[in-house]
């Protein structure tokens, strides 16, 4: 029985959102060349929230050009220190404005506030702390070499996590002593622009970031401008391909963190009812707008009635609603593209024959939403288990023995995470090694620590973010 709350919605008279924001170029905010502007809404509502500049490619030229000039005369002189003392200060000032940063997430991303108040923002400051504490230590990091930064990367970020992808891509780029013009997704650029105040607050010298506005156009023409050192890319496969192909034949630096289509494996012997809120909070919190969300279920033959029982029961009892509420476990989804992709992708599973389950909770009028979903009798070719849904969509597989576990597991184009389910600790190390995904969690699921590495195999991309591995790709070594 699902007890009923009362409606506890955060505060939003506290956040000041400006009707329109300009281009965060050298220090300040600038007007577009481009003289336009688009809308950015609250996918709850509808609402819009403010008008955002849509930067042209003369506006990434003069944006890549004061990342280059703050490079060669500021950040590169700097003692490592002092750019430490910069990198601290914006981690406190996350934590500060926590409060501000969480709703406007909230109002921009439609996740639920306790997902943007407990992880993203505070996740976020553990970014900027962590690399921070890196900046004067790089001849520790890599030993018995000489370190030295590689000058302006561009930064391109989805819509999923905002300010925390953009604390993942900033932190490690500043610690190694580069310069950064970083573009948020389209649907989700208002933390980004609160990140820029700070970055004034923090005086942070005028050009070390720019924060530039604008949809697909404004980040192929940041990959394609001659003078960026580095492109670090998340967001789907096929940007993440045009990308490489557009990079092929330079010498620029890449990093892509592309989609998932992660294995949650329960296996007989697991706590059944930790298992179940591992795999609910593995997709259905936060909308399962996750890349590492855990989309595939495979539970061992002897288990699954019991399993889906609970899992049945569990679906059941989430809030979905106003991500602003405060008991709310599944908020909107992003957008109407990809409501309508998610729609696409589930209709394609009743058609090929998965059965279909759907909490029954009531959805608000306005808005983009999708009840908690899951499918039972899915085989291995279906759409659903094969292509990324990037919704609160659930494939529920089966299998017998743990070598037909990792047979299945493995066979996507993707590898970006894996989660094991069970009570013996020589089953955890051997599925580790034998499943192909650059993260794998046992016994939980979806835990990230800013000293962790975290990135994929074969189409979910290459390189690492988080910990000492995401430093890499921001330094050279001689
Ligand atoms: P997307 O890959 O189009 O967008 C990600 C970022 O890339 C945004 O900032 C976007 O403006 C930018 N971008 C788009 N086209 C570009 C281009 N040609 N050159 C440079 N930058 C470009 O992702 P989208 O369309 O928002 O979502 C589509 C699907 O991608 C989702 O349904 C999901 O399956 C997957 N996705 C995966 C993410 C992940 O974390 N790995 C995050 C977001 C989406
Ligand atoms: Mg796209």
């Amino acid at each position: 029985m699902l007890w009923e709350y009362s409606p506890s919605p955060e505060a939003t008279d506290h956040v000041r959102i400006a009707s329109r924001y300009n281009l965060f170029i050298g220090g300040k905010f600038v007007e577009p060349h481009s003289k336009k502007w688009f809308e950015t809404i609250n996918p709850a509502t509808e609402a819009t929230l403010a008008e955002m500049a849509e930067a042209d490619a003369e506006d990434v030229d003069r944006a890549v050009r004061e990342a280059r000039r703050a490079y060669e005369k500021v950040w590169k002189k700097f003692a490592p220190s002092e750019r430490a003392k910069y990198i601290f200060r914006i981690a406190r000032l996350i934590q500060e404005k926590s409060r501000a940063l969480a709703v406007v997430e909230t109002m921009n991303g439609g996740k639920p506030i306790k997902e943007s108040r407990d992880i993203d923002i505070p996740l976020a400051a553990a970014h900027f702390f962590y690399y921070a504490g890196w900046a004067d230590k790089l001849e520790y990091a890599f030993p018995n070499r000489n370190v030295s930064s590689i000058g302006v990367a561009g930064q391109i970020i989805p819509w999923n996590f905002p300010l925390l992808m953009a604390a993942w891509k900033i932190a490690p780029a500043l610690a190694a002593g580069n310069t950064v013009v970083l573009k948020p997704a389209e649907t989700t650029p208002l933390t980004s622009m609160m990140l820029a105040e700070i970055m004034m607050e923090a005086d942070l010298p005028p050009g070390v970031v720019n924060i530039i506005t604008g949809a697909g156009a404004t980040g192929a023409a940041l990959v394609s401008h001659e003078d960026v050192d580095k492109i670090a890319f998340t967001g789907s496969t096929e940007v993440g391909k045009k990308i490489q192909r557009a990079l092929s034949g330079t010498d620029t630096k890449l990093t892509l963190e592309l989609g998932g289509k992660a294995p949650n494996i329960v296996f007989e012997d697991a706590p059944i009812d930790q298992a179940v809120e591992g795999i609910i909070n593995g997709i259905y919190f936060n909308q399962g707008h996750v890349c590492c969300a855990g989309s595939r279920l495979f539970v061992q033959e002897s288990i699954i009635e019991p399993v889906i029982r609970k899992l049945r029961e569990r679906i059941s009892t989430l809030r979905v609603g106003n991500p602003l509420d405060k008991n709310t476990d599944v908020g909107a989804i992003n957008s109407r593209a990809q409501l309508e992709k998610i729609q696409e992708l589930v209709d394609s599973g009743v058609e090929e024959g998965a059965e279909m389950f759907q909490s029954s909770c009531s959805l608000p009028a306005k808005g983009f939403w999708f009840a908690p979903t899951f499918f039972t009798g899915v085989s291995q070719s279906n759409r659903i288990a094969q292509e990324e849904i990037f919704g609160p969509v659930l494939s529920v597989l089966t299998f017998r023995t743990p070598e037909e576990a990792i047979e299945k597991a493995n066979n996507t184009p993707y590898g970006l995470s894996a989660g094991v389910w069970t009570e013996k600790g020589s089953r955890i190390l051997k599925m580790a090694q034998k499943l192909r995904a650059g993260v794998i969690w046992a016994n939980t699921y979806n835990k990230f620590d800013p000293a962790s590495p975290f990135g994929g195999y074969k189409e979910s991309g290459f390189g690492r973010e988080g910990g000492l591995h995401g430093l890499a790709p921001y330094v050279k070594l001689s």
